[in-house]
């Protein structure tokens, strides 16, 4: 019998640790998919398929070349694009899908969020007096505090931020996680910050910041997921190994049910 195909759209570390506990099954084909975003991504388990497929038209065609039995979106919680896809692909092929989301992190007493529904309306809340801002949203959208320019930043990211889309006052710091929370207090303490601005990411490896700003008393201005969660939504790797054992193991006609 030809063994199943799955198919990870990935670029997070659930992703790749599904990867690798799925390897362990010989009788699957693992695929990961990733954007092509980070120049030096860490290493997988499994085939790796890299770049755009040409939106849900182009990830449908994929799905039926490469025979996939099951896709699951294990993408960042703000990749709502990718999801969006994936989501209009499984409609159009069958293929069923599972998505991988993080549970979002939930303020807790003595933290002090303000929330923002996306970037410009982080940038607005950060008011007009100049502050010192800690802005750790990775590197795609940070050209949205260009408009607010009375601040001094420091933009933490993996990459290195194109520099025609820094605001004036602005310092890089290049750094790939987990970080801790101990880093995290010497980091802000260190650069003087007074406010910082994040994406509700959900997950251990950069809560580090959330919970350095609660003990040092700081504000943080939270932006909200994009995505909407799923019916067939589950928040870590043993439930999307549990739902993937599942799908598989159900005769054909009951897939996708
Ligand atoms: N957004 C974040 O904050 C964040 C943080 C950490 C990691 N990531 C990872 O970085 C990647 C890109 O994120 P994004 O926010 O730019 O996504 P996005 O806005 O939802 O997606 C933009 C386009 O990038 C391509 N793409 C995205 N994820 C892909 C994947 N896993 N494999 C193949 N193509 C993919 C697709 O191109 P086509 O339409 O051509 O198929 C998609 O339409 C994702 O893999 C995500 O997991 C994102």
């Amino acid at each position: 019998m030809a063994k199943q195909t799955l198919l990870i759209l990935g670029g997070t570390g659930e992703a790749r640790r599904l990867a690798e506990r799925l390897c362990a099954r010989s009788a699957l084909r693992v695929v990961t998919s990733l954007a092509g975003r980070t120049s030096t991504p860490e290493a997988l388990q499994g085939e790796v398929r890299v770049g755009g497929f040409g939106g849900a038209d182009g990830l449908a065609r994929y799905l039926e070349d490469q025979r996939i039995d099951l896709m699951v979106d294990a993408t960042h919680p703000f990749a709502a694009r990718m999801a969006r896809n994936a989501a209009e692909a499984a409609r159009l092929t069958g293929v069923p899908l599972i998505t991988l989301m993080r549970p979002a992190w939930q303020p807790v007493a003595g933290d002090n969020w303000q929330i923002a529904s996306g970037m410009a309306e982080a940038a607005k809340l950060l008011g007009q007096e100049p502050r010192r801002v800690f802005l750790a949203i990775g590197r795609q959208e940070v050209q949205m505090f260009r408009a607010a320019a009375q601040h001094h930043y420091r933009v933490r990211s993996v990459e290195p931020v194109e520099p025609s889309h820094l605001p004036a006052n602005a310092h890089c710091i290049l750094a790939r996680g987990p970080f801790s929370e101990a880093d995290e207090i010497a980091l802000l303490t260190e650069h003087r910050i007074d406010i910082v601005v994040a994406k509700n990411s959900g997950g251990a490896a950069t809560y580090g910041k959330i919970a350095a700003a609660r003990r040092l008393g700081l504000p943080v201005i939270m932006i909200d997921r994009p995505k909407p969660s799923g019916t067939a939504t589950v928040a870590n790797v043993d439930e999307a190994l549990a739902a993937i054992e599942a799908h598989l193991a159900a005769p054909v006609a009951e897939r996708g049910a």
